[in-house]
């Protein structure tokens, strides 16, 4: 997407300021500078090319020129959503995971909890919140997706912790990154109107991976392993370890695994 893109391709949603650019170290770090100016809520930022996009713990995202799709949405959430903050990203992956299934509707999409989304179990899309605070104030909320779109936006094998899927994969020729983004933008805005009721919950919740199977949740070096057995009302994840005991992971600095899968 250029700086020239038309963002009249976007005129229906009601988004605030959309701002495209050839070319951004990371559309997070510039969406929460600008945040600053407190923009108007729904105000975008979108990135041909990413040149430092990162994940949780500064861990690199890459993105491709012409391949990847990167983006950053800002945010005012209310009281009540400020006691949720954290499903916020839960809300995201289910925008683009309902946005692929109207793209590909015979292919698997799933949600490996809480907010990273799989093609045919791989990774093609990944979700980073990130808020601004004065004191104990929430300044603004930043979401951004990065989604896999062409085969150049997929990385070198060595160079993950998951198995990474791009949307070419799965549909040859994939959408358009600017229809892919339309459709995310959509479905988030529409979503919100029911985030965070248990019927929220409950859509995010059926589109889980590896519900009822042995996984490992990383904290650090610290693994448990244990049975993944659903997640509760606030979007925890439950597991249940072999010798019966239910444990409770809070959404926010874990990492699911399949066992055995021999990934980090
Ligand atoms: P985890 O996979 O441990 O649950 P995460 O999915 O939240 O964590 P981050 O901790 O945010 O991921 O780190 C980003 C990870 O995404 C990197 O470690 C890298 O392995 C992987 N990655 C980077 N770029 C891409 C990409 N374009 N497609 C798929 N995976 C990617
Ligand atoms: C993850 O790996 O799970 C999170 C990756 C998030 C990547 C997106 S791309 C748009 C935005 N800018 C960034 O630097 N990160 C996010």
């Amino acid at each position: 997407m250029q700086q020239e893109e038309p963002a009249h391709l976007l005129d229906d949603l009601p988004l605030g300021e959309v701002r495209f650019f050839s070319e951004l170290p990371s559309t997070n770090t510039s969406a929460l500078e600008w945040l600053s100016q407190k923009p108007v809520e729904y105000s975008l930022l979108v990135a041909d090319r990413q040149t430092a996009g990162h994940g949780r713990f500064h861990r690199a995202w890459h993105a491709a020129a012409g391949a990847s799709l990167s983006f950053s949405l800002i945010l005012y959430p209310s009281p009540i959503e400020q006691d949720v903050l954290a499903l916020f990203s839960a809300l995201a992956a289910l925008a683009v995971t309902q946005a692929l299934e109207s793209f590909h509707p015979s292919t698997a999409v799933q949600i490996k909890w809480p907010n990273d989304v799989l093609l045919d179990g791989k990774k093609c899309c990944g979700v980073l919140c990130e808020a601004t605070w004065q004191a104990d104030s929430l300044g603004g909320l930043v979401i951004g997706i990065g989604v896999n779109v062409g085969r150049r936006s997929r990385p070198l094998v060595q160079d993950l912790l998951f198995p990474a899927a791009c949307l070419q994969d799965a549909l040859d020729p994939p959408p358009q990154r600017r229809e892919v983004l339309h459709a995310i933008l959509q479905n988030l805005i529409e979503l919100r109107e029911i985030f965070p009721s248990p019927l929220f919950l409950s859509q995010w919740q059926e589109r889980l991976a590896f519900l009822n199977q042995a996984v490992t949740i990383s904290n650090g070096d610290q693994k448990t392993e244990g049975v993944f057995t659903g997640t509760a009302a606030n979007g925890d994840l439950l597991l249940r370890q072999k010798n019966g005991r239910q444990l409770v992971f809070p959404l926010g600095d874990v990492s699911l695994r399949p066992l055995d899968s021999g990934m980090k």
